[in-house]
């Protein structure tokens, strides 16, 4: 696809959809698939990633439906789940296959969890090391996918300690827990915590230790109806669009608002970003408000440890404003970056240079000095949705066209990311 530039005549004021939260729909689904009783769904997120856990949920033996008006109907299992017939394709989903581990721990039956080349190369022993260490078998590895995993129906009760702040890991050990004897989770401090959020509403007891640990009892989910907020990553590239684009504003609705999740508004809002939050309310058990963007002069910073893991995902639409802003941005301790579903350090310096923007690359970073023109040019964004939206995003200010690979990638978490990029800069791409 060729996104070339346009040059609008007129200020932007736009209000734009953001599509449902990926993380909060995974759980939705899977939780309330574990949970006894029946739940309603609305505004599930219709991305491939959270198809692939709908499709393997299925697989299982669980009853999922949508009714006319797109609400997702789930009946809970209870934990017994069936031995399903086929393979478990996960897709491009690392959030998937990690929590289907933990789901799963506890079915007493072969599962083979699969997915697409990229999940293939991402670290799986992060999460079956230590559901291992509990009796759960994988007789043909532990590593990387294609994994077998073959659950025990009763797990003793474990610590862990986490060494990467991972809700995909924290999140498949309190699946563990909670079928199981309980466990205590060490180190997950500042990663996302809808699981808790969304298990503690159904039920379990599960406590808060601080600093992030959590202590979870064995305990029977309760299905529960769910409204999904609004994806605050995937509205992150629209905040980004809205601040480096000339005189735009720009109008979200319920985006989801946790704490773990705004550290991408933190950072642009100390660079200097009009970012105003109004309408604060809770959905589903999470805050959300409306975000109204305006264009703003940007200035670098300097990342926090502490705050990277509350935008991880962000971080590439982040490098793309440190590049229009003026001042040197770094952004570091964020070495897991380069087990996403791309090396995505490795892939902003290589798409951003493509482009013509200076990028310093360190093993666990990189670091921007602004503000710099964007030539334009084509890109190979590693079948990675959140650079191909990156780059997108970077084509509303460069100088000439980009050609972007990989489109089709923005449906594994933001089906509608260029109707939506369509409407802001009004323009028909080339395919
Ligand atoms: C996710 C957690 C994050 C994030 C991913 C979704 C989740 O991964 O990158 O897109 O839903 O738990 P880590 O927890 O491994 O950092």
């Amino acid at each position: 696809m060729i996104l070339t530039p346009i040059i609008r005549k007129t200020p932007i004021s736009i209000e734009l959809k953001i599509p449902g939260d990926k993380s909060v729909s995974h759980r939705a689904l899977m939780f309330n698939a574990l949970a006894v009783g029946s739940a309603q769904v609305s505004n599930l997120l219709l991305g491939e990633d959270v198809l692939s856990t709908l499709n393997i949920l299925q697989s299982l033996g669980v009853a999922v439906s949508f009714d006319d008006d797109g609400i997702c109907h789930i009946e809970g299992s209870g934990g017994r789940f069936l031995e399903p017939s086929e393979n478990l394709d996960c897709g491009n989903s690392g959030t998937t296959m990690r929590l289907m581990f933990g789901l799963l721990s506890t079915s007493p039956f072969n599962v083979v969890l699969t997915g697409d080349a990229s999940l293939c190369k991402r670290p799986m022993a992060r999460v079956t090391t230590y559901l291992q260490n509990l009796g759960v078998e994988y007789p043909n590895g532990f590593e990387f996918a294609p994994l077998t995993q073959r659950g025990k129906a009763s797990l003793p009760y474990f610590e862990a300690q986490l060494h990467i702040a991972s809700a995909q890991m924290k999140s498949a050990l309190l699946l563990a827990g909670v079928q199981g004897n309980g466990c205590i989770v060490r180190g997950g401090a500042r990663s996302r915590d809808h699981s808790e959020r969304l298990m503690r509403s159904m039920g379990a007891d599960i406590i808060d230790l601080g600093d992030g640990d959590v202590q979870i009892s064995r305990s029977v989910l309760k299905a529960i109806d769910i409204v999904v907020p609004n994806d605050v990553s995937s509205a992150a590239f629209f905040v980004v669009a809205g601040l480096i684009l000339q005189d735009s504003v720009i109008v979200m609705r319920n985006i989801g608002l946790n704490p773990t999740r705004v550290g991408l508004l933190l950072v642009l809002r100390e660079m200097g970003a009009e970012i105003e939050i109004v309408n604060h309310h809770l959905m589903g058990g999470e805050p959300v408000g409306d975000i109204v963007v305006r264009s703003s002069k940007l200035h670098g910073t300097t990342l926090t440890k502490e705050i990277v893991p509350t935008m991880i995902d962000e971080i590439p639409i982040l490098a793309l404003a440190a590049s229009q802003a003026s001042g040197t941005t770094i952004i570091r301790n964020a070495v897991d970056l380069r087990k996403k579903e791309s090396d995505r350090i490795s892939t902003i310096v290589q798409t951003f240079s493509a482009l013509g923007i200076e990028v310093t690359e360190y093993e666990d970073g990189l670091s921007i000095t602004g503000p710099q023109s964007i030539g334009g040019g084509r890109v190979r964004c590693m079948n990675d949705h959140r650079i191909v939206m990156t780059c997108a995003i970077a084509s509303l200010v460069s100088e000439g066209s980009i050609e972007i690979d990989s489109v089709d990638a923005v449906s594994t978490s933001f089906p509608s990311f260029w109707d939506l990029l369509t409407q802001l800069n009004g323009t028909v791409f080339n395919q």
